[in-house]
């Protein structure tokens, strides 16, 4: 069974735009819920550009599936995910100036630093995921550092110009996939999935979970929260049945 986590990030977003209290990321993330999502993911950013850190501690207490928190490995960000205790936690590298992760962490440079975030985590009860580029050396990595699992981005395939380019991009996230399976991580993945690329990964059988936000919020403007939602999950279905 693939899941999908719905990120309400881009909610914040509209939110923040006024720094208005509406629309709020929890009344959105509760709504998704209902319309099948197995689980909401917020990225709580240095800059709190998005999502804030009350929306954090609401959502907390009101979602009623998985809460995927999303954060740089720093150290505030660890006080706060020991506070707010998630259900797990996904560690990015965060650049200010970035418009959204651009990619996945540097698990062979930040090896130690790492293994010892994951460990006080983890030591905390809190299961974590390192989000990766799909190479095998970083999944690898990711299984010494011992996370519980990886979210392999899929940019890359997403933004792929042509067929060539994104066959060739599927199979290194397949490749990926398959051998954090093998090694008994979580395998997620997300990152600029959309309407149109969803069920070509969602084939691959080794995905557990899909991360997916700004497709799903910028649909919803069209169509609502619930419709965008329920699109999405029957395709992953879909995809999965192939
Ligand atoms: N996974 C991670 C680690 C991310 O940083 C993001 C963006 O916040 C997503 C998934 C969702 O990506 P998108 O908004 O492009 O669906």
């Amino acid at each position: 069974m693939s899941r999908l986590s719905v990120n309400v990030d881009h909610v914040a977003t509209v939110r923040q735009a006024r720094r208005a209290s509406e629309p709020d990321p929890v009344a959105a993330a509760l709504m998704a819920e209902v319309a099948g999502a197995d689980g909401i993911t917020v990225h709580l950013r240095e800059d709190r550009r998005h999502i804030q850190d009350r929306d954090l501690s609401v959502m907390r207490k009101a979602a009623k599936t998985r809460l995927n928190l999303e954060m740089a490995a720093t150290k505030e960000m660890f006080g706060i995910a020991l506070e707010v205790k998630p259900d797990m936690v996904t560690l990015v590298p965060e650049k200010r100036q970035e418009l959204t992760t651009e990619g996945g962490l540097d698990v062979k440079a930040n090896f130690d630093y790492l293994k010892k975030f994951v460990e006080g985590l983890r030591d905390a009860n809190i299961p974590v995921n390192l989000f990766i580029d799909p190479t095998l050396d970083a999944v690898k990595l990711s299984h010494k550092i011992g996370s519980d699992g990886v979210e392999l981005h899929t940019g890359t395939y997403a933004d792929a110009k042509d067929g060539r380019a994104r066959d060739s991009e599927l199979k290194r996230v397949a490749e990926a996939a398959a051998l954090s399976h093998r090694l008994g991580l979580k395998t997620h993945a997300g990152h600029g999935l959309d309407y149109r690329n969803i069920k070509a990964v969602a084939s691959i059988k080794e995905i557990d979970e899909f991360a997916i936000g700004f497709s799903i919020i910028a649909r919803s403007i069209y169509t609502g929260i619930n419709e965008a939602v329920r699109e999405m999950k029957r395709l992953i279905i879909e995809g999965r049945a192939g």
